[in-house]
């Protein structure tokens, strides 16, 4: 049976990724058929909601899904009733399940004089950010009126549960929980969670409680102390950005979405950054995220693992070879940086 991947391009410099990692894939599954759909803001242009149900019913009989980036100054508006791209992406999420979303940091040693933080800081950085991906904030009630403004954040213990057993399950000697139980209630009752998951069911996996703020800074300054940090949605999604500097660029950084067989088990392997409006449209974005990605794809949506290692050890060669696209120092453009990837493929 052939293998079903939906594409959703989206935005900015969503496609011009989406392309070469679409011939990736072709290169790596063989008989796989892609079906690519309009999404975010193109969708919002084309259907008025930047997730129709046919996407979303795409998605859920797909084998998995392969996401660029959604969002753009055309549709930024602060008018609650107007649609966004991002609301898109968060009901894909909400409408999957996709519950625990898996963000590795490895920064690769070619690149490390390519980060604004010093060599000796992140040398042995392999870390793993757990971020929980349907709850909290992102998806509490939101309310405006003339003069002020709401979003609630609500964690149930069932949410908390699931999320902290991805964090110890993928662990390999400890785990940072995040959190700020010094003033968030909903922290005070993840923090009781998660020393109950810990004590009930993964006793010999180091943890440590650490409050956002420091890890935050700890981040920066002590990399290499961490091994799986599990967050809830916000705090995940800030701590995985400045996480992404220790790999030299946000443009290198790849994602996994996951939920339970329950909810359909399709995967979403997205990269961790957005559709960098300022230099859409010029084809000069890192392609290497979207890359690593698909690796991320083929490992945990198709179970093809080395396919998955080919992928990225054909992004490490590039690198070792000299690929630096501009958010690295150099001057490869997303062709260029494609075309580097493949001479390295197996
Ligand atoms: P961004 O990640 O799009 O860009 C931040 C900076 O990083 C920009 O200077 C950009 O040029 C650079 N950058 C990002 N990816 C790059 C790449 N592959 N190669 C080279 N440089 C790259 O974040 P932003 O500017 O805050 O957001 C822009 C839009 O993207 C917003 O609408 C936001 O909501 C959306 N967004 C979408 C996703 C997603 O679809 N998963 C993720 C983050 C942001
Ligand atoms: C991400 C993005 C999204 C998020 C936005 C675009 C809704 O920043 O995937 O990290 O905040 O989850
Ligand atoms: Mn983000």
């Amino acid at each position: 049976m052939a293998t079903r991947i939906v594409t959703l391009p989206g935005d900015g410099i969503g496609p011009e990724i989406m392309a070469p990692a679409v011939e990736l894939l072709r290169r790596l599954v063989a008989d796989v058929e892609i079906e690519e759909h309009l999404f975010g803001g193109a969708a919002i242009d084309a259907h008025g909601t930047g997730l129709t149900d046919e996407v979303l019913g795409a998605c859920r009989s797909a084998d998995a899904v392969l996401l660029a980036a959604v969002g753009g100054p055309k549709w930024d508006t602060t008018d609650p009733s107007r649609p966004r791209p991002e609301q898109g992406l968060l009901g894909l999420r909400q409408g999957l399940g996709l519950y625990a979303n898996l963000r590795p940091v490895r920064p690769l040693p070619a690149l490390y004089d390519a980060s604004p933080l010093r060599r000796e800081i992140i040398e042995g950085t392999d870390l793993l950010v757990v971020r929980e991906l349907t709850g909290g904030i992102y998806f509490g009630e939101k309310t405006r009126t003339a003069d002020s403004a709401t979003d609630v954040c609500t964690y149930s213990i069932a949410e908390i549960e699931r999320i902290v057993r991805t964090g110890f399950a993928a662990a390999r000697s400890k785990v940072a929980s995040v959190d700020k139980a010094n003033v968030l209630e909903t922290s005070r009752l993840w923090r009781e969670v998660v020393k109950r998951i810990h004590a009930e069911e993964f006793p010999n996996v180091e943890l440590e409680h650490v409050l956002v703020d420091n890890a935050a800074m700890q981040l920066v300054a002590a990399p290499r102390h961490f091994d799986v940090i599990v967050t809830e949605n916000m705090f995940g999604d800030i701590l995985s950005d400045v996480a992404a500097m220790l790999t030299g660029s946000i443009g290198m950084l790849p994602s996994a979405s996951l939920g339970d067989e329950a909810d359909g088990g399709v995967g979403v392997f997205e990269p961790v950054h957005g559709s960098a409006p300022d230099i859409a449209g010029q084809g000069i974005a890192n392609p290497l995220a979207m890359f690593l990605s698909v690796a991320l794809l083929l490992r945990h949506g198709l179970d093809l693992e080395s396919e998955a290692a080919a992928v990225e050890s054909a992004v490490d060669k590039a690198l070792d070879q000299g690929l630096r696209t501009r958010d690295l120092g150099g001057t490869a453009n997303t062709a260029e940086a494609t075309a580097a990837v493949f001479a390295g493929l197996a």
